[in-house]
């Protein structure tokens, strides 16, 4: 295991901390619960060989709390001022905030809050870290302006796994569940080219007991959606990545899409941060493990393992921009 990465210490151009927010405290806004089931992504159809390489064969997790009470007063507090923010992320959400944990302190700790980091290593089976990339923490959707669009259309994340939390009152809403099919990206793939969404035999709603509750995701292999609302209203939900701690595990990125959504002024640091901690780490265990007797193939293998995050990340950022991936239009 490694050590994640640190929060940046420097904020990038143009991001300022709102002000007055209660300070985070785990004793105050956390009350962390356990899910009634989780689901592996065996359940969900997918082979032994489909998982080499990931960090965790959990595949969702039933709704579990997060915040306490109060937690969830200043999340939605924080998540309405963060509102002035939103930008169309691409033609998946309508309404987001990326980069949100450089303006709300209270979402910056809640994010890299320990605790909550425990409490995901123990639903994954495998430590994790918040995402080294801080684009991809805290990250805010909000409802579309248009009733029948979906918030979120059906799609895999490009993060390996996180958590979707309601950050505003599920209760107050009529439709815009967070939905989840029962099923493979492969068999997805192949109802879309069909012009066919996931059947309702096979998808999961999420009823969440109030705000401050999520669920458990590994978000680049399960796909979900943000359902459409049946009335207008206010729905707000917080995404909040992690990734492996065992750098020997996939990359499970596809950073590229985020050319077309993020603040180029910090999608690109952070890109090539993240790259390079990973491969710093992966040359280091080669640098110790390299054996007498390793011939030319083996060697090659080892370098091209340790080094293909800055390989692919180097030609995605020449291919530039691309339409972020789903599975409908
Ligand atoms: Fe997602």
């Amino acid at each position: 295991m490694i050590a994640p990465v640190d929060f940046p210490s420097s904020r990038p151009q143009g991001y300022e901390w709102l002000p007055d927010e209660e300070v985070f405290d785990p004793e105050v806004h956390l009350d962390i619960g356990e899910p009634e089931f989780v689901h592996t992504l065996a359940d969900f159809g997918y082979a032994p060989s489909d998982c080499e390489g990931l960090a965790t064969d959990l595949a969702a997790t039933g709704p579990f709390r997060i915040l306490s009470d109060r937690g969830a007063e200043v999340m939605l507090d924080s998540a309405r001022r963060l509102r002035a923010f939103t930008r169309r992320a691409s033609t998946r959400v309508e309404n987001a905030v990326r980069g949100g944990c450089y303006r709300s302190r209270f979402l910056r700790d809640l994010c890299l809050s320990p605790d909550v980091t425990a409490a995901m290593s123990r639903l994954y089976g495998a430590p994790v870290a918040p995402h080294a990339m801080p684009v991809h923490l805290g990250h805010l959707n909000f409802e579309p302006t248009v009733l029948t669009e979906a918030v979120d259309k059906w799609h895999h994340d490009t993060i390996p796994l996180d958590y979707v939390m309601m950050v505003s009152d599920p209760a107050l809403l009529k439709g815009g569940h967070f939905e989840y099919f029962v099923g493979t990206k492969s068999e997805a793939a192949d109802l879309a080219s069909r012009g066919q969404r996931p059947p309702l035999d096979r998808v999961v709603r999420c009823e969440f007991p109030g705000p401050g509750w999520a669920v458990g995701l590994h978000g680049n292999m399960v796909v979900h959606r943000g359902a459409p609302l049946d009335e207008p209203g206010e729905r707000i939900t917080m995404v909040n990545a992690y990734e492996s701690l065992d750098v020997a595990h996939d990359l499970q990125c596809r950073t590229r899409d985020l050319i077309a959504v993020d603040d180029h002024e910090v999608l690109f640091a952070e890109w090539v941060r993240h790259v390079a901690w990973r491969a710093r780490h992966r040359l280091e265990s080669v640098e110790r493990e390299a054996p007498f007797g390793l011939n030319a193939d083996g060697a090659i293998a080892m370098l091209e393992r340790a080094v293909e995050d800055v390989r692919s990340a180097i030609d995605d950022m020449r291919a530039g921009y691309r339409e972020s991936e789903h599975y409908e239009q």
